[in-house]
C-alpha cells in the first residue's frame, strides 16, 4: 500500500478518472441547493440527483470529483477516534454511460495498481437480492474475474449493499463495497465485510442506480442506468499510512496540534482530555466548512444553524474543559484554513466571516455558559436530593432559553450524573415559547428531494425574477447568499447593507409580476464560465476547472448561472407577493416570498 496524503489521493483519483473520459467537476455547497429533505451535503451524488435522474449534464456523461461533506447523524458519538463530521468524499459517475463491466474492473485496478492495495488484502460485497429485485450475480462474477477468489466476495442483503436515496426520494440501488483486511484477528466465526468489530475496513462503495424511490415509497427502475462511486479521503488515508485513526494524519494533526498548544495538554496525555481534543478539533473543522461555505449559514435556532451552533458551542465547552482560556475558536479555524485553502478557495474568500462568526457565538456563549453549569449544578444536586433522576422540560427550556444551552448539550451534562431529560417536556416548553417551533421546522422535511413539482419549480424561477428585480431596484450590489425553497415558500438571502422601505419592496413585488405577465420564455443554453460571465450571466459559484456550465435567461429580464429546473414560460407561475423582509446577518437581507394563485 501507498501511504499517501489526502493530496496526492485527491489528485490520483481524479487523474485516474479523467485518464478515462472523465470531466473533473467543482464540487457543490455543503448547504444543499433546491432540496429541503436534508440539511446537508452527505455524499458527492447528493448535488447531482438531478443528473442521475435523468437531466443532461453540462460537463457530459462522465464526471468525477471531490466534495466536502457533512453527516451530522451521530455528533454524539464524536470524541472517539474514528467519527468525523465533516469528510471529503472522492466520486465519480456515469450517466446513464457505462456500468458495471467497466466500473467493476476501474475499481480493482485502482485499488491494487494506484493504491498498491495487495488482492489479499481486498474482500467484496455484492447484493444477495431481496423484495423483487435480483441477486447480483454480475457483479460478483466481474469481482472473481478480476482475481477476487469467491470465499472473498460476499452476497449481503439490503440492510448492507443498498445506496440512496439521500434524502427522503431519489435515485439509489444496489451497491458493491470495497473492503481492506487490517490484519486483526476475526471478532468471532460470523465475522465478515460490514462487520463493525474493525477488522474489515471499507474503502469504496460502487452503486448501481438503477431505481428511483418515489415519495409515496414505491423503487421505479429507471431506464437509463448510472453509477454512482464514493471513497472517503480520510478514512482511506488512515487505512494507506497504517494509522489507527483518521486523527493521526496529516489532516487532523496540526489542528490538534494547535489545539495542544492552547490547552498546554498533549495529545495522547489521557483517554479524557483526547476526547475533549478530538472534539474541538472536529467540531470546529466542520464549523469553519460550514461558515466558510460559497453558500454558508451563521448560527441560529433552526436548520443548518441549529447543527452550526451545537457544533460551536460543544466545542466551547470541551475547551474549557481543556482548561483553554479566552476566544479561542478562531485561532483554531486559522489552522483549518491553512490545510484547505487551496483544495476550498472558498475558505480563504471567507475567512473573516469564519473568524468573525466563530468569535461573536463564542463570546455569546461563554458568557453564560459558567452560569449555565453552576445552575445546572444545583438542580441536579435537589433532584438527586429527592431521588428523582430525570430533568424535567421546563427546566430544560429554562437551560437553553436563559443561557443558550442546546437540548442535546443538556442531555449531555445530564448523562455525565446519571440523569435523563424529559425531551418530549422540552419539546412542548419550547414549542409554547417558540413562533418558530423545532417541530415546525421539521414539516419542511416533507417533500421529496429532488422535489421538482411544479410549486418548487416555478419558485425557482420566481427567485431569479426576484434577484434581478432587486438589482434594478436597490443597485449592483445586490448578490445572492443563499437560497432555500419549500413547495410552500422562497427564501433569498442577498448582500444590502440596510432595510429595504415598504415602497422598495412594493417596487420590487410589481416589477416581477408586470414580468410574469409579459409571460416570458425561459430558455437554457450551455457554454463555458467564462462565457456566461461574458453574456452579463449572474453567477454565484466557484469553477474550478473551466467546465460547462447551463445558463438560464427568462426573456431578456434575468440571466443566471444555474442547474434548474425553471418553468418554460412565466405567464402561469401566479401572483408573486414578499411576506417578509429582515436582517440574515451583517450586511445581508432576506427576503420570504409566496406564489399566489
Ligand atoms: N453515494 C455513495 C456513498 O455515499 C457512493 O457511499
Amino acid at each position: 500500500m501507498i501511504p499517501m496524503t489526502a493530496n496526492e489521493l485527491r489528485k490520483k483519483f481524479i487523474d485516474f478518472f479523467v485518464e478515462r473520459g472523465h470531466v473533473q467537476i467543482s464540487g457543490a455547497s455543503v448547504i444543499p441547493e433546491n432540496d429541503p429533505t436534508v440539511l446537508f451535503t452527505t455524499a458527492g451524488m447528493h448535488p447531482l440527483v438531478p443528473y442521475l435522474l435523468g437531466q443532461e449534464h453540462p460537463s457530459g456523461k462522465r464526471l468525477t470529483d471531490y466534495q466536502k461533506c457533512i453527516r451530522t447523524g451521530d455528533i454524539d458519538s464524536v470524541g472517539d477516534p474514528h467519527h468525523l463530521t465533516c469528510f471529503e468524499m472522492l466520486g465519480n459517475w456515469s450517466l446513464g454511460d457505462y456500468f458495471k463491466k467497466e466500473m467493476i474492473p476501474w475499481s480493482f485496478e485502482f485499488l491494487t495498481k494506484v493504491l498498491e492495495i495487495p488482492v489479499e488484502k481486498l474482500s467484496v460485497t455484492v447484493f444477495a437480492g431481496e423484495d423483487g429485485i435480483p441477486r447480483d450475480t454480475e457483479s460478483a462474477e466481474l469481482w472473481h474475474s478480476m482475481g477476487i477468489p469467491y470465499d472473498r466476495i460476499f452476497f449481503l442483503p439490503r440492510e448492507d449493499n443498498w445506496w440512496g436515496p439521500a434524502g427522503e426520494t431519489g435515485p439509489c440501488g444496489p451497491d458493491s463495497e470495497m473492503f481492506i483486511d487490517t490484519g486483526r484477528p476475526a471478532c468471532g466465526p460470523d465475522c465478515k465485510p460490514g462487520c463493525k468489530c474493525g477488522k474489515y475496513f471499507e474503502v469504496w462503495n460502487d452503486v448501481f442506480m438503477q431505481y428511483r424511490k418515489t415519495a409515496d415509497g414505491q423503487f421505479v427502475e429507471m431506464d437509463r442506468k448510472c453509477i454512482d462511486t464514493g471513497m472517503g479521503i480520510e478514512r482511506t488515508i488512515a487505512i494507506l499510512q497504517g494509522k489507527k485513526s483518521v486523527y493521526d494524519t496529516e489532516v487532523m494533526q496540526p489542528i490538534l496540534a494547535k489545539i495542544a498548544e492552547l490547552s498546554g495538554i498533549k495529545y495522547g496525555d489521557s483517554e479524557k482530555t483526547d476526547v475533549s481534543m478530538r472534539i474541538v478539533a472536529d467540531h470546529i473543522r466542520t464549523s469553519t466548512f460550514i461558515l466558510g461555505d460559497q453558500r454558508g449559514c451563521t448560527p441560529s435556532n433552526v436548520g443548518q444553524g441549529y447543527i452550526l451552533r451545537r457544533l460551536i458551542r460543544r466545542a466551547v465547552r470541551n475547551g474549557k474543559h481543556l482548561g483553554i482560556e479566552g476566544a479561542f475558536l478562531a485561532k483554531v479555524a486559522q489552522v483549518v484554513i491553512d490545510l484547505y485553502g487551496e483544495p476550498y478557495p472558498e475558505l480563504l474568500e471567507n475567512k473573516e466571516k469564519v473568524f468573525d462568526e466563530l468569535t461573536q457565538e463564542e463570546v455569546k456563549f461563554s458568557e453564560t455558559l459558567e452560569k449555565g453549569e453552576k445552575q445546572f449544578d444545583k438542580m441536579v444536586f435537589f433532584l438527586d436530593k429527592q431521588g428523582v433522576k430525570e430533568i424535567s422540560g421546563g427546566s430544560a427550556f429554562k437551560l437553553y432559553d436563559t443561557y443558550g444551552f442546546p437540548i442535546e448539550l443538556t442531555k449531555e451534562l445530564a448523562a455525565e450524573k446519571g440523569f435523563t431529560v424529559d425531551e418530549k417536556g422540552f419539546e412542548e416548553a419550547f414549542a409554547k415559547h417558540q413562533e418558530l417551533s423545532r417541530t415546525a421546522e421539521a414539516g419542511q422535511f416533507k417533500s421529496g428531494l429532488g422535489d421538482h413539482s411544479e410549486q418548487t419549480t416555478a419558485l425557482h424561477t420566481a427567485t431569479h425574477m426576484l434577484q434581478a428585480a432587486l438589482r434594478r431596484v436597490l443597485g449592483d450590489h445586490v448578490q445572492q447568499k443563499g437560497s432555500n425553497i419549500t413547495p410552500e415558500r422562497l427564501r433569498f438571502d442577498f448582500t444590502h447593507g440596510e432595510k429595504m422601505t415598504p415602497e422598495q419592496i412594493k417596487e420590487v413585488e410589481d416589477i416581477v409580476n408586470e414580468e410574469i405577465k409579459k409571460d416570458l420564455k425561459v430558455t437554457v443554453q450551455t457554454m463555458s464560465p467564462e462565457e456566461a460571465l461574458k453574456e452579463g450571466a449572474m453567477a454565484f459559484f466557484s469553477s474550478k476547472y473551466g467546465e460547462q456550465v447551463t445558463v438560464y435567461s427568462i426573456g431578456d429580464f434575468s440571466k443566471e448561472v444555474c442547474a434548474g429546473p425553471h418553468v418554460e414560460h412565466t405567464g402561469d407561475m401566479g401572483h408573486f407577493h414578499i411576506l417578509k423582509e429582515e436582517s440574515s446577518s451583517a450586511g445581508v437581507r432576506r427576503i420570504k416570498a409566496v406564489l399566489e394563485r
